[in-house]
Order: structure tokens, then sequence, then C-alpha cells
């Protein structure tokens, strides 16, 4: 998918460099939502170890400084289960361009051809940017983790196109 300047593609073994550089790029704040433990890192540097066959990873690749980056990064973990888990970052310079809106929104059309009946994520309380998004784009509070955390879903009622 092209949107201006930006396209959204899967992850492919080739991006091993630049996907590091996305996570040692992240400043504190995005880092302490998306990062915890170095956890999503780890997840997704697995790609490039053993494929991380139960996730799908797709990129937002764009250009700084005349430069390719990778802006953005969203995955599916259980892809092959009914409700899929998902986690997103923006790079911190991409954000607030509503590039989140973007990759959500070609998750979800993925989603739908996969007849997947809808995604599951959480997100601390405190990250008011992340709930903004997520209730932006259809997601529905559905209460708190065991950690405290927010609990969303988006669902896909079978035939909705
Ligand atoms: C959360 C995130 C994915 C959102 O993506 P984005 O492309 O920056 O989001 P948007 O540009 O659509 O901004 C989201 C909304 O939050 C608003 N917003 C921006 N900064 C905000 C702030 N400090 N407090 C509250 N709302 C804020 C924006 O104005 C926008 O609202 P709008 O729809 O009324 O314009 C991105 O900011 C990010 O990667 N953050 C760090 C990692 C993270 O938190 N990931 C999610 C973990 S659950």
């Amino acid at each position: 998918m092209q949107q201006n300047d930006f396209i959204i593609r899967p992850l492919q073994q080739n991006d091993k460099e630049q996907m590091q550089k996305f996570f040692d790029d992240m400043g504190e704040e995005s880092a302490s939502f998306f990062n915890v433990n170095h956890g999503n890192e780890k997840r997704t540097m697995e790609f490039f170890i053993n494929g991380k066959k139960d996730h799908l990873f797709w990129v937002l690749q764009a250009t700084e400084n005349n430069q390719p980056v990778i802006a953005g990064l969203v995955f599916i973990w259980g892809k092959d289960t009914s409700v899929v888990w998902l986690g997103i970052a923006i790079r911190d310079s991409f954000q607030g361009k509503h590039l989140g809106q973007e990759l959500l929104s070609f998750v979800f059309d993925y989603c739908k051809e996969h007849d997947h009946g809808g995604i599951l994520l959480s997100t601390a309380a405190t990250n008011h940017r992340a709930q903004k998004l997520y209730e932006r784009c259809g997601f529905e509070k559905i209460g708190k983790s065991p950690t405290e955390e927010l609990l969303y879903i988006k669902r896909f009622p079978r035939g909705e196109q």
C-alpha cells in the first residue's frame, strides 16, 4: 500500500539494521510505553533469527534527510487464531501525523480479508495518545489486564466489508 511518501510493507530479512536503529532511536517516553524491558525489541529482532512464525510484522517505510527510514512498526501476534494481539509504534519524529491510523487501517484490511474476528491490545493508562488513536479507530475499552493496563478490542463482525 502506498500513501503519499510512505509505503506500508511486510518486514523483510534485509531490514535488520534499520529495524535495530528504529529501536535504538526510540525516545524514553515511547520506549516506556512500547519497549518495557526491551520486550518488543526482542520480539521483533527474533524475526531475523527464526522468522517469528506466529507473528506478522509490517513497517511504514519513509525517508528522512534523504535517507530511507523505518517510520513505524505494527505487528500481530497469534496470526493463526481468530482474535489476534497487536502492537504498534511510530518513530518519534513521525508521531502526530496520523500515521498510526494508516498502519491500523492497513491491519484492519488484512484482518478482514483473513477472516479474523477481532484485535486485542493493552496500553498503559497514562498513554493518552495511544488511547485517542485506538478509540478513533473503533477500539472499545473492555477492562484492565492483571498488570493494570487498559484492554481494548476491535471487533470484525462476520460479513463486515
Ligand atoms: C501511540 C502512537 C502509535 C500514535 O500514533 P500517531 O501516528 O502519533 O498518532 P496520531 O497522530 O493519530 O495522534 C493520536 C492522537 O493523540 C493526540 N495527541 C498527541 N499528543 C498527545 C498527548 N501528549 N496527549 C494526548 N493526546 C495527544 C493527537 O493530537 C491525536 O489526536 P487527534 O486524532 O485528535 O488528532 C504513537 O504516538 C507512538 O508510537 N507512541 C509511542 C509508542 C506507543 O505508545 N505505542 C503504543 C503502545 S500501546
